[in-house]
């Protein structure tokens, strides 16, 4: 890959992060208050309250079933949040259908990394580039590459045929390949071993290092997420109950109780 192509998308991302600093004024760049979710009758988001400001990586973590990925899903559209806000950007997206969510700059790695298995690894990162129409393919695709050194040497194999990490990281990168201004990450370290789980927060952490990405991850690996974000929430049954840096979090005594006992990882 190209120094020139990395520098090509730091400056790039200080515009963003500029239009952002001004933006800044009117808020954070998500922001989520007060939304409550259902399926059928079942409240399963109930009134959440949660910002992620311009290059910040936040955490969400949370038992099984505590609605994370309801959370992420409803931001996308889907279910659609049937009280409270949902803003990127400035803008009020709450009611907007998930296709037209899907054109803005976030970009999403849904749990249990829903690549194209039929499809090769250049394949699945062309359908990541085609949300922001194909643009600066060529480039990125040997971004991905340089991330993520395991995807180039399988870059025509497919999908389905690779390892549980290589997969993950094919998601990521495939949700990188349309420059999103906030990645969102549902799970990256499930069923992971650690040695792969620890690979791949440490590019996430170098993206938001060097290009000031803003990421919100959502994650039942409460001690790496912790360790990864600048700040985090705790999700109990669909609510919030908890928030603060990731050091003070990870401090707690009642996250540790009831989110870190048995190990680190
Ligand atoms: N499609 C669905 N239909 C009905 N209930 C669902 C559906 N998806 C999730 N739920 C329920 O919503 C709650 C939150 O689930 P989920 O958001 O997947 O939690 P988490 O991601 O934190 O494990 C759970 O009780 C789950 O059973
Ligand atoms: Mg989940």
């Amino acid at each position: 890959m190209s120094v020139a192509g990395i520098n090509v998308l730091v400056d790039e991302t200080r515009e963003r992060m500029a239009q952002g600093a001004s933006a800044g004024a009117k808020g954070p760049l998500l922001s989520v208050r007060g939304v409550s979710a259902y399926y059928g009758s079942i409240r399963a988001l109930k009134g959440v309250d949660i910002d992620v400001n311009e290059g910040e990586i936040v955490a969400l973590i949370g038992a099984n079933g505590a609605g994370k990925s309801t959370l992420m899903m409803t931001i996308f559209g889907q279910p659609q949040a049937r009280e409270g806000t949902i803003t990127f950007a400035g803008q009020d997206i709450t009611k907007l259908p998930t296709h037209e969510i899907a054109r803005l700059n976030l970009a999403q790695s849904p749990e249990g990394r829903r690549i194209f298995s039929r499809m090769t690894v250049r394949e699945n990162l062309q359908m990541g580039a085609a949300v922001n129409g194909g643009k600066h393919f060529a480039e990125d695709l040997e971004r991905m590459c340089t991330l993520f050194p395991r995807l180039k040497e399988r870059i025509d194999q497919r999908g389905g045929t690779m390892s549980g990490g290589e997969q993950q990281m094919l998601a990521i990168a495939r949700a990188l390949m349309s420059r999103p201004r906030l990645l969102m990450l549902d799970e990256p370290s499930l069923g992971l071993a650690p040695l792969v789980v620890k690979q791949i927060f440490s590019t996430v952490r170098e993206l938001n290092r060097t290009e000031g990405l803003t990421v919100f991850i959502v994650e039942q690996n409460a001690y790496h997420a912790l360790k990864l974000a600048h700040r985090g929430y705790v999700m109990v049954t669909g609510a919030v109950t908890m928030s603060g840096t990731g050091q003070a979090l990870l401090d707690d005594p009642q996250v540790k109780a009831a989110y870190l006992e048995g190990g680190q990882h």
